[in-house]
């Protein structure tokens, strides 16, 4: 069976206010938030209701008009999902992350409100029990959250990744999990599991554990964050996929096992004319024309990285060092092995 990797921070998490939550290197156990919200018991925020707050009610309606989501939403499940959306508050620290976002990265400010929007809308169809949804809606707006520890500069960046950039990347996920646990005083807050696993996938290939991605709530958060970090113009690639080359690419990720395929045909089923229910909504991964598989917009779609070593593909394996299993990559050219600390040690040591 494949190791899950460790809940360990690669880097610092802090505030937008620089204050530093935890140290990078931190293993983060139930114990150490604990700790870590205790240091913020007592404090109480007044909530501000979301539509309310700055432009985006106005933004995020305007976002639902335009193409494609204006296939998914017609006029009434636009009203819904923003009649939802108005029951919904949010603290100032949360709050924060909108002002951040919409000033410094309009991408990821969209995004958040996009990807929470046709959530919601699938969730209405895909979750059995309405307070199920109702619970779990705040979740998907705020999934990438940790993206705040993120430096704009890779946020922004127009070249491809390196190999470490990649890593601090991801590092949003952990990084999303101790700050909303921190904000909400409560590790066990459904949007702080959201943002932590959002990025895991059913097979077990994402980040950061590798763990089996089983929740349908987060399923379907996944599955429209890529939908729409395929749609989306991006520094690195400005031209987006078209609609369709989008959901074939989705769809071809649910047959490899990574996605779940309800959910899939779910995003299919709201982008056809005849609206069919979703379980009787034929889908096929039937390609038009090959795709660029790997590093779609940043999104991790197949673990495999450049070595360090003599720049040959690397891919992922178990390694044993120290007595105990760790997920590392291993180079098929050189055969050289690297975990990624390994990676961010050789970073530290050329600077
Ligand atoms: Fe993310
Ligand atoms: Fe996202």
């Amino acid at each position: 069976m494949k190791p899950v990797k460790s809940a360990r921070l690669v880097c610092p998490v802090y505030t937008l206010d620089f204050k530093q939550l935890l140290p990078g290197g931190k293993e983060i156990t139930p114990e150490v938030l604990d700790e870590l919200i205790a240091t913020t018991k007592g404090t109480s925020y007044p909530a501000c209701p979301l539509l309310k707050y700055g432009t985006i009610f106005q933004d995020l309606r305007r976002f639902l008009q335009e193409s494609p989501y204006n296939l998914s939403f017609d006029q009434s499940d636009r009203s819904g999902v923003l009649t939802l959306m108005n029951e919904i508050s949010f603290i100032p620290p949360l709050l924060k992350f909108f002002d951040y976002f919409k000033e410094n990265d309009f991408y990821t400010y969209r995004h958040s409100l996009v990807v929470f929007a046709m959530s919601v809308l699938m969730a209405q169809e895909l979750l059995e029990e309405p307070e199920d949804w109702i619970r779990d809606v705040m979740a998907g707006t705020i999934h990438d959250f940790g993206k705040m520890n993120v430096p704009l500069k890779i946020l922004k960046k127009k070249e491809p990744l390196t190999q470490v950039d990649k890593i601090i990347l991801e590092h949003h996920a952990l990084a999303g999990f101790v700050l909303l646990s921190y904000f909400l005083q409560d590790h066990g807050r459904f949007a702080a599991w959201a943002a932590k696993e959002h990025h895991e996938r059913r097979d077990g290939s994402g980040y950061p554990l590798g763990i089996l991605m089983r929740d349908r709530m987060i399923e379907i958060i996944s599955v429209c964050d890529i939908y729409d970090a395929l749609l989306s113009p991006r520094p690195h690639r400005p031209t987006p996929y078209d609609n369709r080359s989008a959901l074939e690419e989705i769809t071809e990720m649910a047959e490899q096992g990574k996605l779940s395929w309800e959910v899939v045909q779910a995003l299919v089923a709201y982008n056809r004319k005849d609206r069919p229910h979703f379980q009787e909504c034929k889908v096929s991964a039937e390609k038009r024309g090959r795709l660029l598989a790997v590093d779609l917009c940043r999104v991790n779609v197949e673990r495999k990285i450049d070595c360090p070593n003599c720049h040959g593909t690397a891919r992922e394996r178990k390694i044993v060092r120290d007595g105990k299993q760790h997920l590392a990559y291993a180079c098929r050219s050189c055969g050289m092995e690297f975990t990624e600390d390994d990676l961010l040690d050789m970073e530290l040591d050329l600077n």
